[in-house]
């Protein structure tokens, strides 16, 4: 007995395609697809909207183990589950970092324990995050690591980031950077630009960001190794990146639904809860971070999910932690700026937010077809809802967006055949 999804259209996002078809779960899998399946003998569910293959986020701060009043590895999946996301990659800077296999085997048994959402971590590049001596990256790919990355600081050492390279493209993982050189970003806490100086605050230039991007970019030819480039932000970083595809270098990137949709004018009417790392930057920035991701230099979208206490977030620009949290928010934001409007199509919104991550992360997902497991989410094109952290499942509350009416909200996620969230 399977469960036959009935009333609503599905999207190929590869094809381009969408088919006002039914679909069939049977033992976690897709079984038949078709215009009316045989009804007899399954669970027939109407639903309404577009079935999408999970969504996939691989940029997430889970904060387990370590910070689990922030975060937790069940929350973080749940509001994964939320957000229409069926696999998120982990980011390794909580406390301990991680950097052994050890850390990485328990953060994939406790999420399948859960079952919201397969996680996928990410380990450090470097021992504890210091900068100074690189992991055992077989090891850790064989304890189930997707990727690599000192995400949350910069790998300062050229030497030491293109010894990771060199490794890491002997085991055929990603490298997914965070560029910032602390030389010139240290003590910034916004964007160097009119806002930061309006109200006296330090800020990060965007050639800190830049030019550890343009580093990296000639590291990874000379290592012919996959240089994956996390939550682009500057528009000279968006060129570096445009010129090094064209190049034929081995890069990918991603780009944030706040760095779409944002700048660092939002200081102003959020605050603290608009302080992120990379910083907003100028409208210039944005749009030339929106050109970038129709154009495909920046291949996917990645949240940065960040979240942070109340408590953190209230001490002020100076004092709060950089971070925001986005599972919850994003697919609806980016459907409503992106689809509503007409920049993009759903097919090519869900390509970048699923598709292309699977491909870039080398995850299996990312399509929906006869045979393939059944991790689906089913997105309500029409309502419209504010964005309100007090009903999020994350413990984090951070986000510069609450308020904002959208559409496109997931209604219905299925992981591995399982209804992990319903609305
Ligand atoms: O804003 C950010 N928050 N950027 C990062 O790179 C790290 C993250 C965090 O861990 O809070
Ligand atoms: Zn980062």
């Amino acid at each position: 007995m399977g469960l036959l999804l009935t009333g609503a259209s599905i999207v190929f996002p590869k094809e381009k395609a969408i088919k006002k078809w039914d679909l069939l779960i049977e033992d976690g899998h897709i079984t038949a697809m078709g215009p009316a399946l045989t009804r007899s003998g399954h669970t027939v569910r109407v639903v309404e909207g577009y079935i999408l293959p999970g969504l996939i986020d691989v940029h997430v701060h889970l904060r387990e183990p370590g910070q689990i009043h922030k975060e937790t590895i069940e929350t973080g999946t749940r509001a994964a589950a939320a957000g229409g996301f069926t696999q998120i990659c982990a980011m390794p800077n909580t406390t301990p970092v991680l950097d052994t296999p050890e850390l990485i085997q328990e953060v994939v048994q406790k999420a399948n324990t859960y079952g919201y959402a397969t996680v996928h971590p990410i380990a450090a590049i470097s021992r504890g995050e210091q900068g100074e001596a690189l992991t055992d990256f077989a090891a850790l790919k064989q304890a189930g690591a997707v990727a690599l990355s000192d995400d949350g600081r910069g790998v300062q050492s050229a030497k030491l980031m293109f010894e990771a390279l060199l490794a890491a493209k002997s085991i055929g993982l990603p490298v997914a950077v965070h560029a910032e050189d602390n030389s010139l970003a240290k003590g910034g806490h916004l964007h160097a630009g009119k806002v930061a100086e309006e109200l006296g605050i330090r800020g990060i230039p965007s050639v800190a960001e830049t030019s550890m991007i343009a580093r990296d970019l000639w590291l990874a030819e000379e290592a012919k190794a996959h240089l994956h480039l996390c939550h682009v932000s500057p528009a000279a970083a968006v060129s570096a990146i445009r010129m090094g595809k064209a190049h034929g270098l081995p890069i990918t990137a991603e780009v944030t639904p706040h760095h779409l949709l944002l700048t660092e004018e939002s200081v102003k009417t959020f605050g603290a809860n608009a302080k992120v790392n990379p910083p907003l930057r100028s409208d210039d920035d944005r749009l030339a971070c929106v050109q970038g991701l129709l154009d495909g230099t920046l291949d996917l979208v990645a949240t940065d999910h960040a979240p942070h206490t109340d408590e953190e977030k209230a001490k002020g620009i100076e004092q709060a932690p950089f971070g925001l949290v986005g599972l919850e928010t994003s697919f609806p934001l980016l459907f409503t700026a992106f689809v509503k409007s007409g920049i993009l199509t759903l097919p090519e919104l869900v390509y970048k937010m699923s598709t292309r991550p699977a491909e870039v992360f080398h995850l299996s997902g990312g399509e929906i077809f006869v045979g393939g497991v059944a991790d689906l989410t089913v997105i309500d094109p029409e309502t419209v809802r504010q964005v309100n952290p007090a009903a999020f499942y994350s413990k984090g509350r951070n986000t510069p967006f609450a308020g904002r009416e959208l559409s496109g909200w997931p209604v219905l996620t299925i992981h591995h055949g399982q209804v992990v969230y319903e609305r």
